[in-house]
């Protein structure tokens, strides 16, 4: 009766969290292994990439069920655009398959509202539309942020903020972080407190470089098509044992 004994696994995981003491309001995910999961099963990268969309559909759900306010998730970086084409045609018609299909108006029933980070000029026209499309029917909603990270880098983000906030100010001895912090795209949203990167990795990689300052990582070896509601809450009991913990010292 396995399903019975995987059932029991994620009720323990479950009750090891204090659901009403510390939890991370915004969680950041780089979703790492998607090719790796599909090369050991024999099959080409997109497959890995595909079952890793599936994935974020279900961490999403996942989250917004266990009351995440924020979630970002580092779906194409500006480094990604090194890969071959056939390989980054495929993962931007993945985002535009995700954002046309069923799930967006699933996402706009429950509440959830759509953001983009990054620089998604260089995407190709009908992807921005589809991506402005979701962000613009969705808008309104007060549940939880998704924002994707699309065409995203740290350090651009940096260098951006850096331009457009010199721009705004004649007197650059003025510029403080927190007038700084507001040009970077993620704008006045609260900061990640905790960031999971799953596929054994345990770098930054050039994601939200300023926003994760604070951050508590959190690494799996678990492939990003792996992913599970176990791993979710694995990280967030570390995640609150590493606060009670910095409150007792
Ligand atoms: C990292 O694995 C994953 C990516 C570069 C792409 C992630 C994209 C998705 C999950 C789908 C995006 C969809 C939307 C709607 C935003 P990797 O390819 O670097 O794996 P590897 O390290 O094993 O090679």
């Amino acid at each position: 009766m396995k399903w019975l004994c995987v059932h029991k696994e994620d009720h323990d995981i479950r009750k090891t969290i204090d659901w009403n003491g510390y939890l991370p309001k915004h969680i950041a995910i780089m979703m790492d292994g998607n090719g790796r999961w599909a090369t050991r099963r024999g099959l080409p990268r997109s497959a890995g990439h595909y079952a890793g969309m599936q994935t974020m559909r279900e961490t999403i759900s996942m989250c917004h069920r266990n009351g995440i306010a924020s979630l970002t998730l580092y779906a194409f970086s500006t480094e990604n655009w090194k890969r071959p084409k056939e390989e980054v045609d495929y993962i931007i018609n993945l985002v535009i398959e995700f954002v046309e299909d069923a799930t967006v108006l699933e996402l706009n029933q429950n509440n959830i509202k759509v953001e983009f980070i990054g620089d998604i000029s260089k995407f190709p026209l009908d992807t921005q539309e589809a991506m402005r499309k979701v962000v613009d029917l969705t808008q309104a909603n007060s549940g939880m942020t998704v924002y994707f990270a699309m065409n995203y880098g740290g350090k651009s983000d940096i260098v951006q903020a850096i331009k457009l906030c010199v721009e705004e100010h004649n007197d650059v001895s003025k510029i403080s972080e927190a007038e700084f912090e507001k040009f970077l795209y993620t704008g006045h949203n609260p900061a990640p407190d905790l960031l999971i990167r799953t596929s054994g990795e345990k770098r930054l990689s050039n994601f939200l470089l300023w926003q994760a300052a604070y951050a508590e990582l959190w690494f799996t070896d678990v492939m990003w098509p792996d992913f599970n509601e176990q791993l979710l809450y694995a990280a967030i009991h570390d995640y609150q044992q590493r606060k009670l913990r910095a409150l007792d010292a």
